[in-house]
């Protein structure tokens, strides 16, 4: 069955998640400081084009119009991300009224469109003078983000039940502390074994602030998991999947989950681990969020941080238009494995998939292929359910087309195509498709 027909569990959630950075612009508006992705969009050769988070899709002043584009598709939820320096611009110290009232009119407008809004507080947009002071690698960040995340509590927790502390902390960790394909840009194995458990440490922090000061409020953090394998069986190229996998699936939900840091990391992370640490790490959630497109390939390449790059798919590997392999059946699998693995509710916090989207002489955007992953992907999620994996929710990523990081505005993920000379909105093909389905589900 198509899966724009299938049944769903009753209160199963349709969302579309989004992030401060990639969609606000308003850069120097209303007193906002700077952030570590403003910085690397103005060093050279960092993101395509040079292109920067200055304006995105200017949602800072059209929010109103991006809530009523999502309640035309019917959406039940709505994942955003508060940017930490427009709410306090150094980081610390002084918070900026115009910065917190922006967010106050956001989840207002949401929640008079029937949307629960869902509140992550970082998606990686560091203000830069915390990083100044040596950002995630400083024991201390993990109190900046307590008092920051107190800060959006004691603000928006009369009206924010949902609230996730961290978006995908395995990515720009290895990114932007051994990688260099995200901010600050470093490339240093004591600096990325540091950034892991402050922000370890920083997550646990948050999760005690929000349980403290939002009465009634479901915890939780946002993971990504994919398959990692190795580009061909040579015993090299095996290991580093396997050293890969534990960085990109394990470093954050075990320690947070579990208690213990996977095996490939543990040895090299003990040195800054101190007595009391993992109990402050492993505080109780209440949900799993899984962000996922698709499996990765990886291979040994000595000249890396950690011997480990990403590898090459096969060549007849089904490919979306940006050149990510599309594995749906490997989705489904992750999900019964994390089911068992950590034992949470999971939802869905971002799925979707880039493309190279055009209007065409008519004005129309037409992205089949964009609806032949989301429909893949929701029927591989349903099947995965009928064998026992708890989803709960699923979020597309994502409603705009944005500032994609280092790809700048060069691919598109939105079922809303931006033309973003005009800052017009048009519905792509997925946005009728992602709104018949949660009209059919609702109805079944
Ligand atoms: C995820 C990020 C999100 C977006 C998508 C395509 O890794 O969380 O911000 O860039 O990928």
């Amino acid at each position: 069955m198509a899966a724009i027909d299938l049944k769903w569990p009753k209160g199963f959630l349709w969302g579309v998640s989004t992030s401060s950075f990639q969609i606000e612009g308003g850069a120097r508006e209303d007193g906002r400081g700077m952030s570590i992705w403003d910085t690397r969009c103005i060093t050279k050769d960092k993101v395509a084009n040079g292109d920067t988070g200055d304006v995105a899709c200017d949602h800072y002043h059209r929010y109103a119009e991006d809530v009523a584009l999502m309640k035309d598709l019917g959406l039940d939820v709505y994942r955003f991300s508060v940017a930490w320096p427009r709410v306090l611009p150094r980081g610390r110290g002084a918070p900026n009224e115009k910065g917190l009232d922006f967010y106050d009119r956001l989840i207002d407008k949401t929640l008079e469109a029937g949307i629960q809004p869902w509140l992550c507080l970082y998606h990686w947009d560091l203000p830069q003078a915390l990083d100044d002071l040596g950002g995630w690698t400083n024991r201390d960040s993990a109190g900046w983000f307590a008092d920051y995340a107190t800060l959006c509590a004691r603000r928006y927790g009369d009206r924010v039940k949902h609230w996730a502390t961290f978006n995908e902390f395995s990515v720009f960790t290895l990114f932007g502390y051994a990688i260099d394909w995200g901010a600050p840009g470093v490339t240093d194995r004591a600096a990325h074994m540091r950034a892991i458990h402050h922000v370890n440490m920083a997550h646990g922090a948050g999760v005690d602030v929000v349980r403290a000061m939002v009465p009634g409020a479901s915890i939780g953090a946002i993971h990504n998991v994919q398959p990692v394998w190795p580009e061909n069986d040579k015993p090299e190229n095996v290991a580093a999947a396997a050293l890969l996998s534990d960085h990109w699936n394990r470093a954050f939900p075990d320690p947070q989950i579990l208690g213990h840091y996977p095996a490939l990391i543990a040895r090299d992370i003990e040195p800054y681990v101190m007595g009391g640490d993992m109990t402050r790490i492993c505080r109780p959630v209440d949900w799993f969020g899984l962000n996922h497109y698709g499996p990765i390939f990886a291979k040994h390449d000595p000249n890396t941080t950690w011997g480990f790059a990403w590898g090459s798919a096969p060549d007849d590997a089904p490919k979306s238009e940006i050149g990510w392999p599309i594995y749906p059946d490997a989705f489904g699998d992750v999900l019964i494995d994390l089911t068992r693995t950590y034992k949470l509710p999971i939802y869905i916090t971002e799925n979707g998939a880039g493309g190279q989207d055009k209007p065409d002489d008519k004005g129309k955007v037409d992205d089949p292929k964009r609806v032949a992953y989301l429909e893949a992907h929701v029927a591989a999620m349903h099947a995965a359910m009928q064998k026992g994996a708890d989803i709960r929710g699923y979020f597309v990523w994502s409603l705009l087309d944005n500032f994609e990081w280092g790809s700048g505005y060069s691919v598109r993920f939105g079922v809303y195509y931006v033309d973003f000379k005009t800052q017009k909105r048009i519905p792509k093909t997925s946005a009728a498709w992602y709104k018949r389905l949660i009209k059919n589900a609702a109805s079944a």
